[in-house]
């Protein structure tokens, strides 16, 4: 069941969260937030217009950490849930409830994600030593629904005393480093999504059989069809969402083609540190917030020491591409006379008018072929 969806275009900050400090882990991906305390903004008279530039933030940026925060699981969702809505998600979505809930903490819509467990539900190997590559596990959160996660997060409760990291790829900056004519190639392309090992676990162990955060998101066959690139609705900017785990291929290619395909997102990746970002936990109750439109992103296992996190996941609109009414956003700063290394103050001090303009872009068809058609009930963009 597709969900109606009408992007308006892309949103703008408001300035309400320019007083706080803000650290960006690179020039073009992830911001660290320090004295933003996200308990606060909730309660704020001012919280709509926070949570509003914190979407916009984020998407911008890929990736925020907010440290040493005072979320408890109810405050987390509700966090997560304010950013999404914020965004402009239809209104039909909500925090994603997961399949497997009961194997991952009492809360259906909070996973408990403590390594051990993973890794051993996973099989994942314990010897570093012996382990070559772990480049297939960049990935972007429940790819294989009708409806993905738009926003992500994950909140430490215990932090190892080292190791853990997670790493985060610009998807903004995969598009933009293809030459113009793989941008069209990819462009052209359908994805096909699956996880095989969930429908498995689910057909044995499930237990929630309900819609997961969307009524598009039911059934245990984990598997979708996306765009290869696409536009990202807070920003207008064009992303490459194929690739990585999850991503069973390319549609309509030979299987030759198919894998020079997915090396080139896996090698764009894995050999461009410079477009990746690191994250590293200093303490209980930091918490990451990403775009999974933005990045994609892989955790580390070098973990010493106990390690607990809490992950709230969003269930944005079904991916669609907008060829001709969004950029890359390589296009965007050279068009607004932006400096790379200036780029996450992006519309402020973009110079001239936007191409993309609130309320432009309406009705469009998306890559595949589904016609959007409600409000999202963003009033001003
Ligand atoms: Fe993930």
């Amino acid at each position: 069941m597709a969900v109606p969806y009408k992007w308006n275009g892309p949103l703008k900050r408001n300035g309400a969260i320019d007083s706080f400090k803000q650290n960006k882990l690179t020039p073009g991906l992830g911001s660290e937030f320090i004295d933003l305390d996200l308990a606060a903004a909730l309660e704020s008279p001012n919280s709509d217009a926070i949570f509003r530039d914190l979407a916009v933030t984020i998407s911008e940026r890929g990736v925020c950490v907010f440290r040493n925060q005072r979320l408890d699981n109810s405050t987390h969702k509700e966090a997560v849930n304010r950013i999404a809505i914020a965004s402009g998600r239809p209104p039909t979505n909500d925090i994603m409830t997961n399949a497997l809930y009961p194997l991952y903490g009492d809360d259906p819509k909070v996973i408990t994600l403590i390594p051990e467990r993973v890794a051993e539900r996973y099989g994942y190997k314990s010897d570093p030593a012996k382990r070559q590559s772990v480049a297939h596990e960049w990935h972007s959160d429940m790819s294989f629904e009708e409806n993905p996660c738009d926003y992500s997060s994950l909140r430490l409760g215990e932090v190892p005393e080292t190791g853990g990291d997670t790493l985060f790829a610009s998807a903004y900056e995969l598009y933009d480093r293809l030459s113009e004519p793989f941008q069209k190639l990819f462009e052209s392309l359908d994805v096909e999504w699956g996880d095989p090992h969930y429908t498995q676990a689910c057909g044995a162990e499930g237990t929630y059989k309900g819609p997961r955060g969307s009524p598009a998101n039911v059934g245990f066959g984990f598997d979708a069809v996306h765009p290869a690139v696409r536009t990202n609705p807070v920003t207008g900017w064009k992303a490459v969402f194929a690739g990585g785990m999850h991503c069973k291929g390319f549609v309509g290619v030979t299987e030759e083609e198919n894998k020079i395909l997915m090396d080139v997102v896996s090698d764009l990746i894995t050999k461009n540190h410079d477009l990746q970002a690191r994250v590293h936990w200093n303490q209980p109750g930091d918490i990451s917030i990403w775009d999974n439109r933005a990045v994609k992103h892989v955790p580390t296992r070098d973990i010493k020491g106990k390690r607990k996190g809490f992950r709230v996941l969003s269930a944005g609109e079904k991916p669609f591409l907008a060829a001709e009414n969004s950029v890359g956003r390589a296009d965007f700063r050279r068009e607004h006379d932006l400096d790379f290394h200036n780029v996450s103050n992006g519309y402020e001090t973009a110079k001239g008018e936007l191409k993309l303009q609130s309320g432009g872009a309406n009705g469009h068809v998306n890559g595949n072929g589904i016609t959007n058609g409600h409000s999202n009930g963003v009033a001003a963009h």
